[in-house]
């Protein structure tokens, strides 16, 4: 049985908006290669992020900061070339848009003509609003990114659940309103109270995407890695793990080893 309200032979930023105003959830994923991203879209993912998560889970870096501009378009490339029906968002990486509105632009240029993907993220409110504005001049579709923004880690001090107080919560709802009148497609909302997230999606037209954002938004996304089980120290209270890959692939070289060790690979059917 099909639980999608309607067949999309292509995601597009405007079959998400449709999605919202049609009550369909949104289903997105993270991914960073070809092999993953090609699995991902058969499955029907509506939307695959090429996240500066590859930061941690591709490079093994503490944070998302170190991955460059360079290192997303490689990552985004592979993810492009694999897909047939996803829409593909890559996430502006730390310091491609920050300083300044023309420098955003650039990087966002980068992204869309050497990848082939469809839109950017970034992260950010009011402080970024300029470069957004920027972009969007371009024609280039921007997904917004609000609560914990990991690219401002050490500012934050710590990975837990953000706007909690009132006046951060005040702040988010204005930044939410203010993404949707400049023109942004969604806007994901990590590691918020579920009922601020609710109230934001209702208060808004454009999709709300969350994690760690209950189950009044929009859709939902999380990071492959997470969901396939293969980070098992990763444990964050909002984290649904859909397979045990960690102990899966575990077995599997295990058993490959045995099997070399043992001279039971390759058997005579194996080899010419
Ligand atoms: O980089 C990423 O994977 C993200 C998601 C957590 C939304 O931004």
């Amino acid at each position: 049985m099909s639980i999608a309200k309607k067949e999309y032979k292509r995601i597009t930023t405007k079959s998400l908006v449709d999605m919202k105003a049609n009550g369909e959830k949104i289903a997105m994923l993270t991914a960073y290669d070809f092999s993953m991203a090609k699995i991902v879209d058969g499955a029907g993912i509506d939307v695959i992020l090429v996240g500066d998560s590859a930061s941690n889970v591709m490079a093994g870096h503490e944070t998302t900061l170190p991955i460059t501009l360079d290192q997303m378009i490689y990552h985004a490339t592979s993810v492009v070339r694999a897909i047939n029906r996803s829409l593909v968002v890559v996430d502006l990486p730390f310091g491609s848009y920050q300083s300044d509105p023309k420098e955003a632009l650039r990087s966002a240029i980068r992204i869309m003509k050497e990848s082939g993907a469809h839109a950017v993220k970034l992260e950010g409110g009011k402080e970024v609003k300029d470069s957004i504005k920027r972009i969007l001049h371009a024609g280039i579709p921007v997904m917004g990114h609000l609560g914990l923004t990991p690219q401002s880690i050490y500012k934050f001090g710590t990975y837990t659940v953000r706007a909690r107080e009132e006046h951060e919560a005040e702040k988010l709802k204005s930044d939410a309103k203010m993404l949707e009148k400049m023109g942004c497609f969604a806007v994901v909302l990590e590691k918020v109270p579920a009922e601020l997230a609710r109230e934001v999606a209702e208060s808004i037209s454009i999709p709300v995407i969350g994690i760690g954002a209950g189950n009044g938004v929009d859709g939902q996304v999380l990071v492959i890695h997470d969901m396939l089980g293969m980070t098992h120290e990763f444990n964050p209270r909002f984290l649904r793990r859909y397979a045990d890959l960690h102990a899966e692939m575990t077995k599997a070289f295990q058993n490959y080893r045995d099997d070399v060790k043992n001279q039971d690979f390759p058997s005579e059917e194996e080899q010419y």
